[in-house]
């Protein structure tokens, strides 16, 4: 009811909407109507309400519901379902818990995390209100192996969506991105697989959007930044949100439908922070010397060792740090 009220008063954005007229659409009392008007302003939503005219909208909070980002949303199953949380420990791990019951698309996003996870058992800072914060569910028909790549696939959605918003970013392989030099994006992908069918997938993305200076732990201000850092300004969250999912399912489906990993790939080989440069493959808490020279069809970097020797290396089974740092 409440998200049906709210979906009229933002049909008619400058207009007043009579509480009679309300009530008489939802075969409801006036002052039923006035209980839900309440718990939106509740909310954040500014609406105005005058005696004789009814109730107008102002303005929308600054938060990740699928009612606020659902008029630039052009999808057809991503993100058509929203979990949304105000706090959670981890959305990956609420996402785990739900996706054998949900279908493909249906995303968890938090305004806070309270134990965000980082790859390799690393915690992820997840400020409230600062960041995107969210895990996709998928089920696609592919063998576990070839759904490997699927964290590129989510890489360069995200590369992209920055990129309609004017905003340069770096893909360094396989799962983070890059703002001028420094880590704004983390991808964490989870997997519940047989032998050879998924269950499902998870996707989780971290976007540090408008996080300030101080919100960055000291002991990551010289890998870390935010959107709002690199830009000089705040970000619409809900802009670059809906722009991501647009650009994932664009991606997604040529991938399941015809396991076609050209077009993500090569965003990602365009715009990489790896390839051409030193890196250090850390495999086995062994750590090698290379250079970075490509990414295969397959989305595994290939890599030339100081011996000469090349190996094709799968995102799983090593670490890639910069020669000199973190790139
Ligand atoms: C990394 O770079 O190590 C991956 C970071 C992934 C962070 C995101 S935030 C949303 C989702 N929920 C989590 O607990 N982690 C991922």
């Amino acid at each position: 009811m409440k998200k049906s009220i709210l979906k009229i008063l933002k049909n008619n954005k400058d207009k007043f909407i009579s509480g009679e007229k309300l009530s008489e659409e939802f075969d409801m009392t006036r002052s039923g109507i006035w209980k839900y008007i309440k718990m939106l302003k509740e909310e954040g939503y500014d609406i105005e309400s005058v005696p004789n005219k009814g109730y107008r909208i102002v303005s929308s909070p600054d938060i990740l519901t699928l009612e606020e980002i659902e008029e630039n949303l052009n999808t057809s199953f991503i993100g058509r379902k929203i979990y949304y949380y105000d706090s959670i420990n981890s959305t990956n791990d609420r996402a785990k818990e739900m996706a054998f019951e949900e279908n493909e698309g249906t995303l968890v996003i938090a305004e806070e995390q309270t134990k965000g996870k980082g790859r390799l058992g690393r915690s992820w800072i997840s400020p409230k209100g600062k960041g995107i914060w969210m895990s996709m569910i998928l089920k696609p028909e592919l063998g576990p192996i070839n759904a490997g790549s699927i964290t590129l696939l989510a890489a360069a959605a995200v590369h992209s969506a920055l990129k309609n918003l004017d905003i340069n970013s770096e893909i360094k392989w396989p799962n983070d991105l890059l703002i001028e030099g420094k880590k704004a994006v983390g991808i964490l992908t989870e997997m519940s697989a047989e032998l050879n069918r998924i269950n499902y997938i998870v996707i989780g993305i971290g976007i540090n959007v408008n996080l300030n200076e101080e919100d960055i732990p000291e002991d990551l201000k010289a890998r870390a930044t935010s959107i709002k850092i690199t830009q000089n300004k705040k970000v619409d969250r809900k802009k670059l949100l809906s722009n991501i999912l647009n650009e994932f399912e664009k991606l997604y489906i040529p991938f399941v439908r015809e396991e076609s990993t050209a077009h993500f790939l090569s965003i990602c080989r365009e715009n990489s922070a790896t390839i051409g440069r030193k890196v250090k493959i850390i495999k086995n808490k062994e750590e090698k010397g290379a250079k970075a020279l490509d990414i295969n069809e397959k989305g595994e970097l290939v890599v030339q060792y100081e011996d000469g020797k090349i190996e094709n290396v799968f995102s799983g089974e090593v670490s890639v740090r910069g020669n000199k740092g973190y790139i």
